[in-house]
């Protein structure tokens, strides 16, 4: 596949980032068999390695001794769960964050090996099958530990000569688990003075403590908030942090800005899919300026395209109605692929030039309408949602139209889409 266009990102651009080796952006044109490939005239491109230059960039934020969980929750922020965990566990990579069990499940059974912690407020329902594949959850009150430990006496027995727990249906290891604590989010997580009691609780029915965590309410533009989370998380485990328990706090947004970086696990999930933690121009550049890059593009191609006469109405509710003769393209794809509707009559295509063709009509269930030159066929690609920041349907430009974020982009994609995935490892 030929490079278009190669930008040169060199470790000047990165001060204080430890790389190795100097890098290129490459920005891969859409490729016709592609197309093929997924079986559909749309499909989502994501570059696994992209993934895992960016978690190098912010591994190369943190501590030597910080090691990082990927948050591959909601089919990894909407790139493929199995396939981004797989990719990352062949680079070497075994620790990452689901928000549920059966997120963790499914990882388990595609082959991905490690620590999977599940996020959030554990529930009982989701004991047996946490404990069947190894799952680690995180634990926010003395019901829930108490819960996990009589399941874990009916899973597990206890070696008399050492104590060691055997699962008695699989060779797991020992069942573990994380303490979240609420430091300031008013969300997940005991209360600071509850932790002491969760930690007798584990202590008394024979369950390692993995970690203990927190997570903070605005990184990105709250230092005064952020560093009083910090302060409280710190000083709440400072006698277990003594007693050698590991800890842990930063999201993507803490990583960039530099809190909790020095800790022993950092938890990204959007910056390592090269996604801004925030739909800002200034987010977007800081995210450049890291040498960070978007690892998915959404590519189509139009299915139809007709010439039509003034006069003549587009799409549901005939929303769009032709001034002049004018070449309507119709894509194959709509809001059930994650294509907000709210686009209809504001969102952009662009071509691989970065030429900008305007939606037109109501988005549908299935297909979009788009205004298109003479230059434009059914072979010509189109990019959906372009895999750099400076483009006006950037996943971040796309966000700030609809006024969200870009998680909720990501995480919108809809499993229809088909994935292509880029990596120098074939066998993924
Ligand atoms: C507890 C926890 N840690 C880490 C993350 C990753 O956050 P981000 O995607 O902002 O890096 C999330 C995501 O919501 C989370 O809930």
């Amino acid at each position: 596949m030929p490079p278009v266009s190669v930008k040169d990102v060199t470790n000047k651009s990165q001060e204080g980032i430890n790389l190795t080796t100097k890098w290129q952006i490459i920005q891969v044109k859409p490729n016709l068999d592609e197309f093929s490939q997924a079986g559909r005239s749309t499909y989502l491109r994501v570059d696994l390695e992209a993934i895992w230059n960016n978690i190098q960039i912010l591994k190369g934020k943190c501590s030597e001794k910080t090691e990082v969980i990927a948050v591959v929750k909601a089919n990894a922020y909407g790139h493929g769960s199995v396939e981004v965990a797989r990719y990352l566990n062949k680079c070497g990579l075994f620790h990452f964050a689901v928000a549920t069990a059966l997120e963790g499940k499914e990882l388990r059974e595609n082959g991905v090996t490690g620590y999977i912690q599940v996020l959030g407020n554990c529930v009982e329902e989701e004991i047996n099958m946490m404990l069947k594949y190894n799952l680690t959850p995180t634990a926010t009150n003395l019901q829930f530990i108490k819960k996990w430990a009589a399941s874990i006496a009916q899973h597990y027995e206890r070696v008399p000569s050492n104590g060691m727990l055997i699962n008695v249906d699989t060779d797991w290891d020992k069942p573990k688990v994380v303490i979240k604590v609420d430091t300031g989010m008013s969300r997940n997580g005991c209360q600071c003075k509850e932790l002491k009691s969760l930690m007798e609780a584990c202590e008394n029915n024979g369950i390692p403590v993995h970690s203990i965590m927190t997570h903070f309410a605005q990184a990105w533009d709250d230092p005064l908030s952020t560093q009083e989370q910090l302060k409280r998380f710190l000083e709440a485990t400072k006698s277990y942090r003594c007693m050698g328990v590991k800890v842990h706090a930063a999201n993507s947004a803490a990583i960039m800005q530099g809190y909790a970086t020095d800790l022993d696990f950092v938890r990204p999930g959007i910056a390592m899919y090269g996604l801004a933690p925030e739909p800002t121009p200034e987010a977007a550049a800081m995210m450049q300026t890291m040498g960070l890059r978007p690892a998915l593009a959404w590519i189509a191609r139009p299915c139809l395209i007709k010439s039509l006469d003034a006069g003549r109405k587009v799409g549901y509710n005939q929303a769009y109605r032709l001034k002049q003769q004018e070449r309507i393209a119709t894509f194959s794809f709509g809001y059930a692929d994650g294509y907000n509707r709210l686009l209809s009559g504001k969102g952009v295509l662009t071509d691989v030039s970065g030429k900008e063709y305007e939606i037109v009509g109501r988005v549908s269930m299935d297909a979009v309408t788009v205004r298109v030159d003479d230059s434009v066929t059914v072979q010509t690609p189109f990019y959906v949602i372009r895999d750099d920041y400076n483009s006006p349907n950037s996943a971040s430009n796309i966000a700030q139209m609809l006024d969200t974020i870009p998680y909720e982009i990501g995480t919108s994609l809809s499993i229809r889409l088909p994935r292509i995935y880029h990596t120098k490892h074939k066998d993924n």
